[in-house]
């Protein structure tokens, strides 16, 4: 499994753009420092983060750096959320926390708040799991989800991703530990409901 992983991984310099029918998602890059800032100036955006968001420029330029490392290092895909047609960011989108030997990863998503309840979310995380579940071939694919944060529960449970216990994350932001709802997708769980996804445009392409 893992070598897999990195097999597929050392291919490619950076991940692909993965494309969905209205947005696509690429490689964070520096460059996108200053929409992210704006983005997470809603507190709306930014409620349930376990992370302080950054308040200058140089805080979201650390915030991509942190990302590209890790992208660098070959242990997680960080993603620009892109509109398909304006090339505007809307948001950022993980798979992280990538376990090769579990055959796991943990799939995050922020969106800015102008963003939601239009489909984006959906489109965006479908593209995710078929990187984890049709490229990585994972077995699962779990969103940690803070317990009063009830609209990405519901966004998640959407996708077909079911409660699966609970966890204490510890908040920067706080200084103290939250807990958290697991929702889990297992690979035939996806492959049963993935008929219900297949939208017209989608590229079935293997990424
Ligand atoms: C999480 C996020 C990406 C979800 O995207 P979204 O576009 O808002 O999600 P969707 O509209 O697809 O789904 C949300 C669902 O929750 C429902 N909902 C909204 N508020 C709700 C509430 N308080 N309780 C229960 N359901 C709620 C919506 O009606 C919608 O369901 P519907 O499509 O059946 O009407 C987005 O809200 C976001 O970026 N939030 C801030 C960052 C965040 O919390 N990220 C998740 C960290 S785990």
């Amino acid at each position: 499994m893992w070598e897999r992983f990195r097999a597929h991984l050392t291919e490619t310099d950076s991940p692909r753009d993965l494309t969905g029918p209205s947005v696509r998602v690429r490689r964070l890059e520096l460059d996108d420092a200053p929409r992210i800032l704006e983005l997470l100036d809603d507190p709306e955006v930014s409620r349930f983060f376990l992370w302080e968001p950054p308040h200058d420029l140089m805080e979201a330029e650390q915030y991509v750096q942190g990302f590209l490392q890790e992208i660098e290092q070959r242990s997680a895909y960080h993603f620009a959320v892109m509109d398909s047609a304006s090339d505007e960011l809307l948001g950022v989108a993980n798979l992280y926390h990538i376990d090769a030997r579990a055959g796991e990863a943990e799939i995050g998503i922020w969106l800015g708040r102008e963003y939601w309840g239009q489909g984006v979310q959906q489109e965006v995380n479908r593209l995710l799991l078929r990187l984890g579940f049709e490229a990585l071939q994972l077995r699962r694919i779990l969103f940690l989800v803070a317990t009063g944060n009830r609209r990405a529960q519901a966004a998640f449970r959407k996708l077909g991703a079911a409660e699966h216990g609970r966890t204490m994350l510890r908040s920067q932001r706080q200084q103290r530990r939250v807990e958290h709802l697991v929702y889990r997708l297992e690979v035939a769980q996806w492959q049963a409901l993935d008929h219900r996804w297949s939208v017209p445009g989608l590229k079935s392409r293997r990424v």
